[in-house]
């Protein structure tokens, strides 16, 4: 496997897109307090950028989830350390992935989410590869749509490789 060239979308496209997905979120909540509900490890630096950008008060709330080997969902997903009830119940949850590709790892979460009460949960996601869907999530915010290929980058991984650079690649068959 081998890293696409360019990146299929650059830093530039990416700072611009977070900080417009911000405003649009915090345009349509009225400076209601959030609890940022990050699926960890994709996610971590989307949503390090994203809540610099939110005029709001936020907290912040870290979940673990897995469910990739290699370049192919398990279709089982594991979910590690959900926030305390007490941080969620009756708020409005900002949840926040990587990716969204068949669904199944948003769609387990959300429904243990609901089991702890919140006001609200608004699911925001930079890329989403509607392709491959097979659950019925769709996402409130969406970064970017991309075609069905493996992406790196900006949070992303192939086995565990890649995650720290600053734009999103593709990674291709040598
Ligand atoms: P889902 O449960 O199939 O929607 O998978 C979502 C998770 O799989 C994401 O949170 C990512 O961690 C991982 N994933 C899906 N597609 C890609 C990709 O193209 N590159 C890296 N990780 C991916
Ligand atoms: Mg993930």
């Amino acid at each position: 496997m081998r890293l696409s060239d360019e990146p299929i979308i650059s830093r530039e496209a990416i700072e611009s897109r977070v900080a417009e997905l911000a405003h649009n979120f915090a345009s349509a909540h009225d400076g209601e307090p959030v609890v940022m509900v990050v699926v960890l490890k994709g996610a971590a630096m989307f949503a390090c950028d994203l809540m610099r950008h939110l005029p709001l008060p936020v907290t912040v709330e870290y979940v673990h989830a897995s469910s990739y080997t290699g370049t192919q969902s398990s279709g089982e997903v594991n979910l590690e350390a959900l926030p305390p009830a007490v941080h969620v119940r009756g708020r409005h949850v900002l949840l926040v992935e990587d990716i969204l590709d068949t669904g199944q790892t948003v769609s387990r979460l959300m429904a243990e989410l609901d089991q702890l009460s919140p006001a609200r949960i608004t699911l925001c996601t930079l890329l989403d590869k509607p392709s491959r869907r097979v659950t019925n999530v769709s996402a409130d915010y969406v970064g970017f749509v991309i075609p069905d290929r493996f992406v790196v980058g900006y949070g992303l991984d192939y086995e565990e490789q890649y995650r720290h650079l600053p734009a999103v690649y593709a990674l291709e068959q040598e």
